[in-house]
């Protein structure tokens, strides 16, 4: 048989090399809509061994990673995989994202900039494209195999494409799937997009490939409205003759009806996104309309079967699949694009309790065994020094707490696997007065800056406050997830960000308590100069912001919200909870910028 060879398919010894499979634990950053009693009831469930009820998830993460993770608990049990993967330049990763109007002043300054690919994005376009087709296909054959695992044995993959590469994925599956598993090439006709002169004929259509894992699958035809209705001959499968026959009257006449609506076959005539649809054109650049989902999903799945897509985007596919009462899983690695879906669903009315998870401190584990070793002390302190490296820190050896500085101010360098939490800055505090004045690794200057992968709720401005009251300037710093791309380490690409402070005020009447958003505040350093030219307000920079208002642990149950849309451009500024019970209690507000970064804040609020 003809083979469509890339580099990389075999190894040196003629083998086939298999996708790398390491499968890491899913963390869960985020509960949405789940009510405390739903909550407990699960946990209550999962402790005596019962089967929980099903959460849908939406992942952040690169499919290279979730793909395998996801394999430990949903190998054959996927019933259908939609993909839209990124086939285009790398305009896939940038988007358009909105400056609202300022509160406090007349008239209308919205404005909309666009926010270019992050490094890990850009990273993400390398991989697959780095070296051409070659890469591509060898990109789109690992993802092949990973999802060939995961379906059910009557399970259907469906790969959207276009002119660029259709012709070669197609190879590509015909040897992941098995040739005799093709089903349909469908061609999604988008009559109504405007080209420009092209100099060729104009390409108005995409391709999508549909693949079954086995001969037994599932299809439902599907039917659409007819422009107008016509008139057609009546005709019925003859058991006898063994095939479609005129049915005729008892005069012997052919019967005639009037038909309405037609049969679906390969070639969709549905229309493309409008620019001025409100509703559901959410400005994501590649956005695919709900209707062409809606077919995939009805054709090929049944009520609580499971979907997947791990390029989600916008969530097209979730949100269909939410609708249709679809069990699903969502993946993209786009900060902008998960945040993109997330509002989507909420604005869906009803919309089902459903998880948000990263792989995390997991992801940095591995890293750091796979780049430091597995022994515990010395791969901590090479993994120290990697980072004050990137910092562009000096590494100072007489502390515990205090690992390097930098223009005088003392730098920590937080662990991969915990966030950085009040004890850690009071172990600073104490360490920074104790080594003021003591010799050459003495701080010059009262600062530590504090480098974290992720930092403890309460931290934010209370230790910061702690620390100011020491007389010791504390900045909290993120590292970057870039830091664990050795291509963007090399590449120089590596940018840390000051942590955003938001100021949140809190009124207490009996057992109802309301809080007011008062004050957001961006360091600006990485923020566009005509972004920050355009915004007047500070609240202008909030997109989205939600509320636990009962905390326990590290995950963040979000259990109201108010966010923009395209329609909706003012967000709620004060939101108010009334406790059943008295007790101290710890709220927890969840900001999301216009840039698609979450802040988050720590309140204790007593009520009697
Ligand atoms: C063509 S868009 C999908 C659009 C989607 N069908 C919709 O209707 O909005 C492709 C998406 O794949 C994501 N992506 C690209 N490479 C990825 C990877 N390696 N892992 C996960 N997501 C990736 C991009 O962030 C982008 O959101």
């Amino acid at each position: 048989m003809t083979e469509l060879i890339w580099e990389g398919k075999y190894d040196e010894q003629g083998r086939r090399v298999a996708p790398p499979r390491i499968a890491l634990p899913f963390q869960t950053v985020e509960t949405v809509n789940e009510s405390a009693g739903d909550r407990d009831r699960n946990l209550e469930m999962f402790a005596s061994g019962r089967p929980t009820e099903w959460r849908n998830r939406l992942i952040w993460g690169d499919k290279k990673y979730v793909l395998p993770s996801l394999l430990e608990e949903f190998a054959g049990k996927v019933n259908l995989i939609y993909i839209d993967p990124p086939f285009d330049t790398g305009a896939n990763f940038s988007y358009t994202a909105s400056i609202p109007d300022d509160p406090e002043s007349e008239g209308d300054q919205a404005a909309t900039f666009v926010k270019e690919p992050s490094v890990i994005e850009q990273k993400a376009y390398r991989d697959t494209w780095g070296k051409n087709l070659d890469s591509y296909v060898r990109w789109t054959a690992e993802t092949a195999a990973l999802l060939r695992d995961l379906l059910t044995a009557d399970g259907s993959v469906f790969v959207h494409l276009d002119w660029h590469v259709g012709r070669y994925v197609k190879a590509v599956l015909d040897e992941e799937f098995g040739r005799n598993n093709f089903v349909n090439e469908i061609i999604w006709w988008y009559y109504n997009k405007f080209q420009g002169n092209v100099n060729r004929f104009a390409s108005d259509h995409d391709v999508i490939f549909w693949y079954r894992k086995s001969d037994t699958y599932k299809f439902h035809a599907q039917a659409e409205a007819r422009e107008k209705p016509t008139r057609q001959i009546r005709r019925a499968w003859d058991k006898n003759k063994g095939r479609i026959v005129n049915v005729k009257g008892p005069d012997g006449k052919v019967l005639y009806q009037d038909s309405t609506h037609r049969t679906v076959d390969d070639v969709w005539r549905l229309s493309m996104l409008q620019p001025a649809d409100q509703t559901e054109n959410l400005r994501f650049p590649t956005q695919k309309p709900e209707a062409l989902l809606e077919r995939v999903v009805r054709a090929a799945s049944d009520e609580r079967d499971l979907v997947l897509d791990c390029f989600c985007g916008s969530g097209t596919t979730a949100a269909v699949a939410e609708k249709l009462n679809r069990r699903w899983i969502a993946c993209d690695l786009g900060r902008f694009a998960i945040h993109t879906t997330r509002k989507r669903l909420l604005g869906i009315p009803g919309v089902k309790p459903f998880v948000v998870q990263n792989l995390g401190k997991y992801e940095r584990q591995a890293w750091q065994v796979a780049e430091f070793g597995e022994k515990a002390e010395a791969a901590t302190h090479s993994y120290r020094q990697f980072v004050l490296d990137l910092y562009r820190a000096q590494p100072v050896s007489s502390y515990v707490w205090l690992h390097g500085s930098r223009s005088g101010r003392m730098v920590h360098v937080g662990t991969v696997d915990a966030p950085v939490t009040r004890a850690d800055i009071t172990g600073m505090v104490t360490e920074f007065r104790k080594a003021v004045g003591t010799g050459k690794d003495a701080p010059s200057r009262s600062g530590v800056d504090v480098l974290g992968w992720d930092f403890a709720f309460e931290l934010n401005e209370t230790a910061k406050q702690d620390a100011e009251l020491a007389g010791i300037n504390l900045r909290l710093v993120r590292i970057p997830r870039e830091v664990l791309e050795k291509k963007a380490v090399e590449q120089g690409d590596i940018k840390f960000f000051e942590l955003a402070a938001l100021r949140v005020d809190v009124k207490k009447k009996a057992r109802s308590v309301t809080l007011t958003l008062a004050d957001f505040i961006i360091p600006l350093d990485d923020v566009p100069e005509d972004v920050r030219r355009a915004v007047t307000h500070w609240e202008q920079w909030i997109d989205y912001w939600a509320v636990d208002w009962d905390n326990s642990d590290d995950t963040f149950h979000n259990e109201w919200q108010s966010y923009r849309t395209r329609k909706e451009r003012t967000i709620a500024r004060s939101t108010t909870h009334s406790y059943p019970e008295p007790g101290s209690y710890r709220v927890i507000v969840k900001v999301i910028d216009i840039l698609g970064n979450d802040t988050t804040k720590a309140l204790a609020v007593e009520v009697k």
